[in-house]
């Protein structure tokens, strides 16, 4: 399941954390790549440990973490410490899929990489190319967001960024392990949960069949979760 995520961050909080970001020292992409993955990656990134990052990537989490549908969707367990990266005229990152465990520089964070997400940092109009295409069972999907909106996908998905023609993109990517670790039961979840509230709202959250459905959404959740 791909689903977008419109107003991660508002207009003002992505100018915040552009400005901030923006004067900070950049390096070459390829310090967080495998072998395979660095030979298609031209772009340029944050340092992980840096302080700019780690302040930015607090704030997506922290937004992220307030989203509903973002909560509904991804089903959090952890979210990856975010990364930020930029490319310019001419930069690109062809086809891969994501490592599969990824831990931060202190090793303080260990995941498996259930989904991808990518925080757009830079409006569409100041950008051409740059694409996030991505291949999943349904077909080829390419994805270019508005400043603050967001695209989560499975990490398992062969996926690229094409090639920027004009002006820049920046944005922040990073991993999540979900509660599901499969990705037809959490959309399954994810379908559910948006079928409830739509009957609680139409027949009061008190009614009999919206109480029983909630119900077994969660003995579901339970059944599935890992924690
Ligand atoms: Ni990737």
């Amino acid at each position: 399941m791909m689903l977008q995520i419109p107003g991660v961050l508002s207009k003002d909080e992505v100018a915040r954390l552009r400005a901030a970001i923006d004067a900070a020292d950049w390096v070459d992409g390829n310090v967080t790549s495998g072998v395979q993955s660095g030979l298609a990656k031209r772009n340029r990134q944050l340092p992980e440990d840096s302080a700019a990052a780690r302040e930015a990537g607090a704030a997506i989490v922290a937004a992220l973490n307030r989203h509903p549908l973002f909560v509904a969707g991804a089903l959090p367990a952890t979210i990856f410490p975010p990364l930020f990266n930029r490319y310019g005229v001419g930069e690109s990152f062809g086809d891969h899929i994501d490592n599969a465990v990824r831990q931060s520089r202190d090793g303080l964070v260990r995941i498996r990489t259930d989904l991808s997400m990518t925080v757009f940092l830079s409006e569409p109009e100041d950008y051409d190319g740059g694409e996030l295409t991505v291949d999943d069972t349904y077909g080829v999907h390419q994805v270019k967001l508005a400043a603050g909106d967001a695209i989560l996908y499975p990490a398992s998905s062969l996926h690229r960024v094409e090639a920027i023609t004009r002006g820049e993109r920046v944005s922040s990517f990073f991993w999540i392990q979900s509660l599901i670790r499969e990705d037809a039961r959490r959309a399954l979840l994810f379908d559910m949960d948006l079928a409830i509230q739509r009957a609680a709202r139409g027949l009061g959250h008190g009614d009999a069949a919206v109480v029983a459905l909630t119900g077994a959404y969660h003995n579901l959740l339970r059944m599935w979760a890992e924690v």
